[in-house]
């Protein structure tokens, strides 16, 4: 199946109350471990992208070509979007450009009304090629990248204005973060996510930094609007970990064991269990 875009996607999560994961990629062995996993489970998926990962993998268009490739090669039948995650205005448009199906521009840094204009302005463009947009109110706390949230918990009236552009899916801040969460995290705040909603009747609602969120804050983010949770460093944990374990244990000295084939395979494996494990959790497994 060719690239899909998030409306479907969303549209059925909502309706069948379960939240679609968007994983991040880096390389090849991060997107094959992240498609054959949705691939098993027979699970919809998002590839999410930041700019620094784009960067990483030489640009937009070997992102998207190697994205598209991979479903042909890989006969990956499950719907897959190929998602921008936290775009910048220009980082957007090349996306756009790059063939993306979905994006999301990240305007909360500006001030409300220059997001709001921005946001208008890629939503024209993106809607205009079928591609569906991400907008987000709000910052959300922690690193990604190098930009620093503030924590932020997004105001509904703020959500509802933004809402109203005509976007697929709405990222609004409530008290989560970006990496790991800290021992004295607060925990998500339920009654802002609820007047969100209520402002924001059928919207689609994204919840940054999957990483360490407990299975039943999860299930009550989605029994209150949440379609799509992003997760990026609980995989980068899990291939970390899985790396170490090998090499610790002499394993890339046996052998052929600096094959990178072999150095990075529990790292990969690692990357499945973990998508695996999220994929249950968000209820998305048989929804394809
Ligand atoms: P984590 O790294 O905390 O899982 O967050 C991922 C994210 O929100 C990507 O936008």
């Amino acid at each position: 199946m060719p690239l899909v875009n998030a409306k479907e996607m969303m549209q059925k999560a909502r309706e069948g109350h379960y939240a679609v994961g968007a994983f991040n990629i880096n390389n090849l062995e991060w997107t094959k471990a992240i498609l054959q996993t949705a691939q098993e489970l027979n699970s919809p998926v998002m590839l999410g992208v930041s700019e620094g990962a784009n960067k990483y993998m030489t640009g937009y268009t070997v992102v998207a070509a190697m994205v598209k490739a991979m479903i042909e090669s890989m006969n990956i039948t499950v719907p897959v979007a190929l998602h921008l995650d936290h775009g910048t205005y220009e980082g957007a448009k090349k996306a756009i450009a790059a063939g993306y199906s979905s994006i999301m521009f990240d305007g909360s840094h500006f001030p409300f009304e220059e997001n709001v204009e921005k946001t208008k302005e890629i939503v024209a463009l993106a809607h205009s090629k079928g591609i569906t947009v991400e907008a987000e109110v709000g910052a959300i706390g922690g690193e990604e990248d190098g930009v620093i949230g503030r924590g932020e918990v997004a105001d509904p009236e703020e959500c509802y204005k933004i809402a109203s552009l005509g976007i697929d899916m709405l990222a609004a801040g409530i008290g989560n973060i970006h990496g790991k969460y800290p021992a004295n995290w607060q925990g998500l705040d339920f009654e802002a996510l609820a007047a969100i909603k209520a402002k924001c009747q059928g919207m689609p609602l994204v919840l940054h930094g999957g990483t360490g969120i407990p299975e039943d804050m999860i299930k009550k983010a989605i029994s209150l609007g949440v379609c799509k949770i992003n997760v990026n460093t609980e995989c980068q944990l899990y291939f970390q970990e899985a790396t170490r374990k090998y090499i610790e244990a002499g394993k890339d000295l046996e052998g052929k064991g600096y094959d990178p084939r072999k150095l990075l395979a529990p790292g990969f494996e690692g990357i499945k269990e973990i998508v695996r494990i999220k994929m249950e959790m968000f209820g998305s497994v048989n929804k394809a």
